[in-house]
């Protein structure tokens, strides 16, 4: 056994998903406040800052404020070292959303109980379910009007198509709500709504057999409810299995308020208990044991400009394996070259802390010098292999670029290529020219803006954005087994090429891609990239 091998089990990574407002930053904080990271929740970040405080790198995020960014908090927990990705929640949300999923072992899912599940959380879902990472779901805002709680659970398995597990139940919302009902220890916790900001109010517990404190605490008509649905509950609801949650293929649902603070720590109890310690990963050398491998890691980010300054870029990495000592020379395989880290840090809000050492699980972000790109391994020197790549993901936006000063084309070209390459935007060019016609796919539109501002800003280009009506791109997993010119699609779709070569084809509409597989027997089309 390694002397880290202690570290590293007790630790915890997860990304944090919601669609705006469901209450993932409320939640945040009072995570934090039960970790003691800050004393009062709200206290030293004021909720209306919070957000900013998050990330305020970027001009844009200021003028528009919004976070563009993802960030990362560490806090320490009932002997846990947790990690908690938080993910950009607005409903700009760019690729750097869909790649902090890669970095995670599990997710949180925060859910608004009067909306149920919402777009942003479907298309997020999608990539832990293709990562078959375990999600955890908190159904927030119990203190207002929810919507039926069965249909909320039908909903998660309709929409997200994952089987659900109430780990608790609720009884009632908004002004009926009168608390939780645990499951487990098949009692009632009262609702007890405590000053916002502080810790979890003491409620009182009894459980369901001693029928008449019951109804006595919640009321006939409430008590009379909840033992009916405890008997549908018991007999139609998914068993609870901690193999299955752990496959991804069950969500165990908590139910609370994280603004009255309320279910906050239940959850986070159970969350801790049924979430997997750092998990290995795949590479070419095959799966990469965290404990038993010496330190390895793979960049999953790049944020440029986070000090203007100074221009310049941080690599986020995931620890996969092994400890981090800030005075120890690494391989970057891609790179080809034995290296220390410079200024290896932990980014927390817009607190930077300089690290000595780090574990497997842990997130640091390190000073680019312009040779890392995302997906990159870095290892012991007397090693040398390649964690899998983080695959693209399919952008939803697309525009033509044009420059406005063509007489800027060298800098236009090197701007357009370095932010591609940082992953920031993804470039494709029609299929059977060269780079004349630069098509931009991006998965939020805000990317479009940045790729504007930092194009002038960085690389003095001014550029115009035509919009493109396609929505849809698919990668051909068959290339080579398909004559790319002689395809046939419906007359709106398009081929273009990435910037590897690789053919792609752009549809308006999903009708389109249907047809387009009709009519090209054997095609094999996908949603994702991983060359
Ligand atoms: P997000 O990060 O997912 O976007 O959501 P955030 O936590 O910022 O919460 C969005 C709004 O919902 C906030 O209100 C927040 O106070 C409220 N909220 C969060 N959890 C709960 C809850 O359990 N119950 C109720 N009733 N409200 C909740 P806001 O008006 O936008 O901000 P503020 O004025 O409260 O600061």
């Amino acid at each position: 056994m390694n002397h880290y091998t202690e570290e590293i089990s007790r630790r915890r990574t997860f990304a944090i998903i919601s669609h705006p407002d469901a209450g993932k930053t409320t939640l945040t904080e009072k995570f934090l406040l039960y970790g003691g990271a800050i004393n009062l929740a709200g206290s030293v970040k004021g909720k209306a800052t919070a957000r900013h405080a998050v990330s305020d790198w970027m001009q844009i995020e200021k003028e528009r404020g919004i976070s563009v960014t993802s960030s990362v908090l560490q806090f320490e927990y009932d002997g846990y070292c947790i990690n908690i990705l938080d993910t950009p929640g607005h409903q700009d949300f760019s690729e750097d959303t869909y790649r902090t999923l890669m970095a995670a072992d599990s997710a949180v899912m925060v859910i608004d109980a009067s909306k149920g599940v919402e777009a942003q959380t479907r298309k997020l879902f999608k990539v832990c379910v293709m990562r078959k990472i375990p999600i955890f779901t908190f159904i927030n805002k119990m203190d207002r009007d929810a919507n039926d709680t069965f249909d909320l659970l039908d909903d998660i398995e309709k929409e997200l198509g994952i089987a659900t597990c109430p780990v608790n139940w609720p009884i009632g919302s908004g002004k009926e709500f009168k608390g939780v009902y645990d499951r487990e220890k098949q009692c009632v916790i009262s609702y007890s709504d405590t000053e916002k900001g502080t810790k979890e109010g003491t409620a009182t517990e009894v459980p369901v057999r001693e029928e008449a404190r019951l109804r006595e605490l919640i009321g006939d008509s409430a008590a009379d409810k909840l033992l009916e649905e405890i008997d549908l509950l018991d007999g139609a609801g998914a068993e609870f299995d901690l193999d299955t949650v752990r496959a991804g293929n069950l969500t165990p649902v908590c139910f609370g308020s994280a603004l009255t603070n309320f279910g906050v720590e239940i959850f986070l109890q159970h969350f801790l208990k049924m979430a997997t310690t750092p998990l290995p990963r795949k590479s070419d050398l095959g799966l990469i044991d965290p404990a038993e491998h010496e330190f390895s890691a793979f960049v999953f980010k790049i944020q440029a400009n986070m000090n203007k300054a100074h221009r310049d870029r941080i690599a986020f990495m995931r620890i996969c394996s092994g400890k981090f000592d800030a005075q120890m020379e690494v391989r970057h395989v891609q790179g080809g070259k034995v290296m220390r880290l410079s200024q290896p840090q932990q980014i927390m809000a817009d607190d930077r802390k300089i690290l000595s050492e780090a574990y497997a699980g842990d997130i640091i972000g390190v000073f680019d010098p312009g040779i890392f790109s995302i997906g990159d391994t870095l290892c012991m020197p007397k090693e040398k292999f390649q964690y899998e790549g983080i695959p693209t993901f399919a952008p939803e936006h697309f525009a033509r670029v044009r420059q406005i000063d063509t007489m800027k084309r060298k800098q236009f070209v090197k701007g357009i290529e370095q932010i591609a390459q940082e992953g920031a935007i993804q470039i494709f060019q029609e299929f059977n020219t060269g780079l004349e016609e630069i098509i931009v796919g991006v998965v939020g539109v805000l990317q479009f803006d940045v790729l504007k501002y930092r194009l002038e800003n960085e690389y003095n280009v001014e550029i115009r954005l035509e919009s493109l009506p396609y929505e849809h791109i698919r990668w051909i997993e068959n290339k080579d087994e398909v004559d790319i010119e002689k395809l046939t699609g419906t007359s709106d779709m398009k081929k273009v090429k990435d910037m590897k070569g690789n053919p792609l084809l752009l549809f308006v509409n999903s009708w389109s891609i249907g047809m387009t597989l009709d009519r090209n027997k054997g095609l094999v089309l996908a949603e994702f990239s991983r060359n």
